[in-house]
Formats: C-alpha cells, sequence, structure tokens
C-alpha cells in the first residue's frame, strides 16, 4: 500500500471517474484531439495501478459515452484504436491483473472481434472480487431502459429496488461512494445516473490526462471530510 492510502478515516470502497478534458489537454499543446485521448490512457493505468494500490473494492471509468459516437469519425476511430491496443496488452498480462472486468454499456455497438474480447476479459477474470468497470457506449439512460427490457423478458409484473439494481450493468459493484469529474465541467454527461443517487460529487479543474495518484488521495481526502447522512439526520 502507498503511504497516502490512509488519507482520512473514511475511505470510499467504489469511486467512479468521468475522465474529461483529453481534447483540450491537447488543444493547449497545438496537437490534435487524438493525441489527448492516448495521455488520457496513460493517466488511466497510472489511476488504476494507484486505486489497485489504496485497495478500492471497485473502481469505474467512463470511457466513451452512448453520445460520443457524434464525434468526427477520426476522432472515434482514434479512441476504438487505442481501446483496442489497452484491452489487448489487458488480455495478455490477465494474469497481472486482480480486477474482476466488466464492461458497462452495450457490447452490441462493437463488432464481433472486438466484443469476443471483451467478453472473454469479463469471463476469465469473473472469480475476482474486486472490480473495474470500463462503461465503452455507457449511457446511464440507456443502462435503465436496458434493465427494464430484461425484467420485461422475463414477464416480471412487480420488481424492487434491489431486483432493478440486479440487471444493471453494476450488479457486481459494492454501493458508488463517489464521482470525480475532471477537466471542470460540473455536471453527470449521462453517467451512473441510478447508482449516484447518494454518491459524493468531486469536480477538479485538473484534465485528464494530467490526472494522476496526488489527485485521487486529495479526492479521497476530500470524500473522507464529508458528512453523508442519506435522508437522515
Ligand atoms: C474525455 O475527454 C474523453 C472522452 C469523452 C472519450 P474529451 O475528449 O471529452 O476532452 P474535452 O472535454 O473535449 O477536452
Ligand atoms: C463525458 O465526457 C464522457 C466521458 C468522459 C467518456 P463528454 O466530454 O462526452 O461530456 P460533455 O459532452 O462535456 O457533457
Ligand atoms: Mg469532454
Amino acid at each position: 500500500m502507498s503511504d497516502t492510502a490512509t488519507v482520512g478515516a473514511v475511505k470510499p470502497r467504489h469511486i467512479a471517474f468521468i475522465m474529461d478534458g483529453n481534447g483540450r489537454w491537447a488543444k493547449k499543446r497545438g496537437m490534435p484531439r487524438e493525441y489527448g485521448h492516448r495521455f488520457g490512457v496513460k493517466a488511466f493505468q497510472n489511476v488504476l495501478e494507484h486505486c489497485d494500490k489504496l485497495g478500492l473494492e471497485a473502481v469505474t471509468f467512463y470511457a466513451f459515452s452512448t453520445e460520443n459516437w457524434k464525434r468526427p469519425k477520426r476522432e472515434v476511430d482514434a479512441i476504438l484504436k487505442l481501446m483496442d491496443t489497452y484491452l489487448g496488452e489487458c488480455e495478455k498480462k490477465i494474469d497481472d491483473y486482480v480486477f474482476r472486468i466488466v464492461f458497462l454499456g452495450d457490447k452490441a455497438a462493437f463488432d464481433e472481434k472486438r466484443r469476443a474480447r471483451m467478453e472473454r476479459l469479463e469471463e476469465s477474470t469473473k472469480n475476482r472480487t474486486r472490480v473495474l468497470n470500463i462503461a465503452l457506449n455507457y449511457g446511464g439512460r440507456d443502462e435503465i431502459v436496458h434493465a427494464c427490457n430484461r425484467l420485461l423478458d422475463e414477464k416480471r409484473t412487480s420488481v424492487t429496488e434491489a431486483d432493478f439494481a440486479t440487471m444493471l450493468y453494476t450488479a457486481a459493484s459494492p454501493e458508488l461512494d463517489l464521482i470525480v469529474r475532471t477537466g471542470g465541467d460540473l455536471r453527470i454527461s449521462n453517467f451512473l445516473l441510478w447508482q449516484a443517487a447518494y454518491a459524493e460529487l468531486y469536480f477538479t479543474n485538473v484534465l485528464w490526462p494530467d490526472f494522476g495518484p496526488a489527485e485521487v488521495d486529495a479526492a479521497i481526502a476530500e470524500f473522507s471530510l464529508r458528512k453523508r447522512r442519506f435522508g437522515g439526520v
């Protein structure tokens, strides 16, 4: 464990990151947006490694939203290529990873080869307890509608909140404690709408490629000072 792992008294079990600001980071350097995404992957790997050291039970990264398909083809293709490279490396080193990998989102948007790789990664890690969720083609509204359709398929006539949660992409994860958004925008952008119910929110102006272990520790330190009431007193 890193020596910063003990910040604060109450530690989150599950943190989700909205990795925003890659494009602006690249623009500041006079480079195309794709360049920012490349460094965004490095930041993701760095942050993931730190979250592992901190012993988090679950960590979630918002990598590509259902709305991100609206971007220029060149940018979308570059992101998909980075995703292929990363998932390929993951597959080769799967035994070095401690996490159960879960993809949040509708895999139907991806071609057969990509889908098969995603399924292999999920299948080969499914007996691990700590969870790494990677949100790809993910939308919070899409997830809720998807859960409803699964319940309709089962011909259910009534459901509880707990039943509903088992139909969400995050069914394997503990309750969400903290959402961290980089890049300075103060919004959720269709991320974990159901799960965010009582999550703490942390926003920072740091652009994602500049975000690292020290910033994770700062977010956790802030979290530990928050008084969570969950509607009580
Ligand atoms: C986040 O960075 C990465 C993805 C959405 C894929 P952006 O690409 O949104 O970067 P900004 O917000 O335009 O700077
Ligand atoms: C949210 O960032 C999606 C991801 C980080 C994958 P966006 O850049 O897409 O969000 P908006 O457009 O600023 O709301
Ligand atoms: Mg953005």
